[in-house]
């Protein structure tokens, strides 16, 4: 149950080894988080992301979470339910994909699709229901501003998130009023290993901005969340460009 001031108690990451997620789950763990599920692909890398929360005096417990298996995550998802109350779900699962590449090879663009979409569609209806059945609870889905307008050089991994940000608005509209809060993040450029390599985009930021940001969100209530701020005004004369415009633009 979320304490007294209404913060979190318990986590469920999905998307365990997620850099944002990680540093959402450290910031909360700060506050009042004590239960910490990491849910993701078994790898050293999930045990050692494990490892670095505990140290941080959580009690953390790993599970095994294919995006891309929807047949098991009313099976892995219902077992961390079972065992408590989940106040928060972070939904930090996402492929960037290699849009070149996938370009010319339907089957790894539909891997994007699905890993992000599908995958996103399964385990958020399967958490809303389980946080509905509890009475209370938060579900957090990192969308992307990618996915406020298709690009040229991205626009298979914008199409997802602009599927996936549909998908978690109206799952929000369902559950108005039910108890259960779901707010969407919508993060330009993130340092992360998801963008190592690639040069900065204007306003790039960091997961510590990204945490601050779902922080601030979940104590408000938020139902949108844009990291930095600033992109929601960039994003909102983006959107409007006439596109024989727009596609000039070195984005
Ligand atoms: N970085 C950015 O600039 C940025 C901007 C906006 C939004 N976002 C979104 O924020 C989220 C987190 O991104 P990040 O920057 O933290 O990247 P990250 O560190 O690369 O995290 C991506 C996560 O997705 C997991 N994942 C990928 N395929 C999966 C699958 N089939 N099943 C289960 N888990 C799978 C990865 O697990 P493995 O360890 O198993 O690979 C990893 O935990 C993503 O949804 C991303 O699209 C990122």
């Amino acid at each position: 149950m979320k304490d007294a001031f209404g913060s979190p108690q318990s986590l469920l990451l999905l998307g365990g080894t997620s850099e944002i997620g990680l540093a959402v789950a450290r910031r909360l763990i700060a506050r009042r988080v004590r239960t910490v599920w990491l849910a993701g692909r078994p790898s050293p890398a999930l045990e050692a992301a494990a490892d670095g929360l505990r140290v941080l005096g959580a009690d953390v417990r790993t599970t095994g979470f294919d995006a891309l298996d929807p047949a098991g995550h009313e099976e892995v998802i219902g077992k961390v339910f079972a065992d408590g109350d989940i106040d928060l779900v972070l939904l930090a699962f996402g492929v960037l994909g290699d849009q070149a590449h996938d370009e010319g090879e339907p089957a790894a663009a539909v891997r994007v699709a699905q890993t992000n979409y599908t995958g996103a569609v399964s385990a958020g209806l399967i958490c809303a229901a389980a946080l509905q059945n509890q009475g209370h609870g938060s579900l957090v889905v990192l969308s992307s501003v990618a996915g406020e307008r298709a690009r040229r050089a991205n626009f298979i991994y914008g199409s997802s998130k602009a599927g996936l940000d549909a998908f978690t608005q109206g799952l929000g509209d369902a559950l108005y009023g039910t108890g259960v809060h779901v707010m969407v993040v919508r993060p330009g450029f993130v340092r992360t290993r998801m963008t190592a390599g690639r040069p900065d985009a204007p306003l790039a930021t960091t997961p510590e901005a990204v945490a601050t940001a779902v922080e601030l969100g979940l104590r408000r209530g938020s139902e949108t969340v844009w990291v930095p701020g600033s992109l929601r005004v960039v994003m909102s004369a983006l959107r409007h460009l006439p596109r024989p415009l727009f596609r000039r633009l070195p984005l």
